[in-house]
């Protein structure tokens, strides 16, 4: 089940990233990546064809309080986002009691490497489970997306079963979807929910 979110008044802060609610002035740091092709859409989206597709989109963001901007403290730029969306209901039904959401993430080409994502992916982690007492996160990729897949696989993700992806356009790609437990609140294996419906 799709547990409500509100990230806008959040500020966490690790090694080096402040994680905080979308702002305004991310739009020139925002377009600057989000229009290089090959970002967003190995995340499903175009990339921007002007700062007018930046603007609606970083407003879309602000306003639906389920995304987070990643800012580099070394260079005060917002380098990316992670976003806790609504996941397709298609986990089975030992799920449908608990309670989580999927995490989704893109970040410029610019930081690729340096494993900033899985810093940030960790911290979420921590308040999902933590603080907000989730059951469990979900992260899907598409198959020939590796990068993605390390990430999940850096942060504990175990892959559950193969799904459908649709792109903003409608296209379906093949995926994968992975699940986090939260460990504190659900003591049975991955496996157990995966045949409970069979
Ligand atoms: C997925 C993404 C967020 C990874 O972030 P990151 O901070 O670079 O993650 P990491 O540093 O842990 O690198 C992950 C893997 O990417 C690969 N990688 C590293 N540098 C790379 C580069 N310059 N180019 C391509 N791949 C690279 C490596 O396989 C690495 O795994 P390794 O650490 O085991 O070697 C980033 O690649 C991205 O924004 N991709 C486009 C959007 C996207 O795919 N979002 C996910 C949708 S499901």
């Amino acid at each position: 089940m799709n547990a409500p979110v509100d990230l806008s008044k959040i500020t966490f802060e690790t090694e080096r990233l402040l994680l905080r609610a979308p702002q305004e002035q991310d739009l020139e740091d925002f377009f600057c990546y989000a229009s290089i092709p090959g970002v967003g859409e190995m995340a499903g989206w175009n990339h921007h064809r002007d700062r007018n597709e930046s603007a609606k989109i970083l407003a879309m963001m602000i306003k639906e309080k389920k995304t987070l901007s990643l800012i580099l403290k070394a260079e005060n730029r917002m380098i990316g986002t992670i976003g806790l969306e609504m996941h397709k209901d298609e986990l089975g039904s030992k799920f449908e009691p608990l309670r989580g959401r999927e995490i989704g993430y893109a970040m410029s080409k610019t930081y690729w490497g340096q494993g900033l994502m899985p810093e940030a992916v960790t911290r979420v982690i921590q308040h999902c489970f933590g603080s907000l007492k989730w059951d469990y996160l979900v992260c899907n990729y598409r198959g020939n997306n590796p990068q993605s897949a390390r990430v999940a696989e850096k942060c504990g993700f175990k892959v559950y079963k193969d799904t459908i992806l649709q792109d903003r356009n409608g296209m379906d790609h093949p995926g994968i979807l992975t699940v986090l437990l939260n460990p504190e609140r659900v003591k049975a294996d991955l496996s157990e929910f995966l045949n409970s419906d069979k």
